[in-house]
């Protein structure tokens, strides 16, 4: 079982849960993620991390109150238990494989991105590589995080909820004197299709961290199964991060859409039953 240390519901929907999970906490590195399964009836479903503490065995994970396991998790207290906390899922960040050559990354965040590139701006100024970030905050309830990330990121650049603001202020930043190494765009499938433009005309390596429906975790499934350059990738193996340049970002929202339909499916299923599906014509499983 895995204690709830602390629940914040930092703005509207958006919630950050911190939960004692030694083992993960230790073993985790930035860009991974973890999956929960909040009791024996519970559906396993995947988080991002958005801060994570091995000498105190605690991590947080960041998410909307959508789906059947956020709003469990939401009903929870502190001092509550959680059932399965699976993890480090996935890959580390291509920042872990590329540390020797960076000396200036470049982020760009929007959506919860803000809470999911944390832990590697964090990670990087521990290891004295410097971090710039454009950042959409959404609304001020998230100053705390902005706070934080202006501690560990040498500029912080806010930028208003729109792609095309963000893009503006990145084509300025990529302008400027400041020799990138690398940008890691994290947040709407839009804004990262964007970028991607922006950074392939100015030769600059890029990752994006990709958002698919993630069922089983293990590579079994092929839930989030998405072609990568030419290649048959697993976003919960392989990824989420991936060169932006080999994303086929029609394919990604094609499987975000199939996401979107099986939450409708999971609601209808909760709410209604198997007796109405064909008043509807959802198809439950
Ligand atoms: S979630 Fe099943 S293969 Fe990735």
């Amino acid at each position: 079982m895995f204690k709830i240390l602390n629940k914040k519901n930092i703005t509207k929907n958006v919630y950050i849960i911190k939960i004692q999970a030694p083992r993960v906490s230790r073993a985790i590195l930035p860009g991974q993620f973890v999956i929960v399964r909040v009791d024996d009836k519970g559906e396993r479903t995947p988080f991002p991390v958005c801060e994570f503490d091995g000498e105190q065995g605690t991590v947080s994970i960041v998410f909307k109150a959508i789906g059947n396991t956020a709003n469990d998790l939401i009903n929870l207290n502190v001092g509550d238990n959680i059932k399965d906390f699976v993890g480090p899922i996935g890959h580390a960040s291509h920042l872990v494989d590329k540390i020797k050559e960076l000396k200036n990354v470049l982020f760009v965040a929007d959506d919860l991105g803000f809470a999911r590139i944390y832990t590697e701006i964090y990670w990087l100024n521990k290891n004295n590589i410097s971090s710039d970030a454009i950042i959409s905050f959404d609304t001020n309830d998230e100053l705390e995080f902005k706070d934080k990330i202006s501690v560990v990121c040498r500029n912080l650049t806010e930028a208003k909820s729109d792609t095309a603001d963000i893009c503006e202020k990145l084509a300025e930043k990529l302008n400027s004197n400041t020799k990138y190494d690398m940008v890691v765009a994290v947040g709407s499938t839009e804004m990262m299709r964007q970028v991607t433009k922006i950074t392939k005309e100015k030769n600059v390596d890029t990752i994006v961290s990709l958002t698919t429906l993630i069922l089983d975790g293990t590579g079994m499934c092929g839930a989030c199964r998405l072609t990568i350059g030419n290649e048959v990738k697993f976003v919960c193996q392989d990824g989420p991060e991936f060169d932006a340049n080999l994303v086929d970002y029609d394919e990604v929202e094609r499987r975000q859409k199939f996401y979107s339909s099986y939450e409708e499916k999971e609601k209808f299923r909760l709410e209604n039953g198997k007796e109405n599906e064909a008043a509807t014509g959802l198809e439950v499983e």
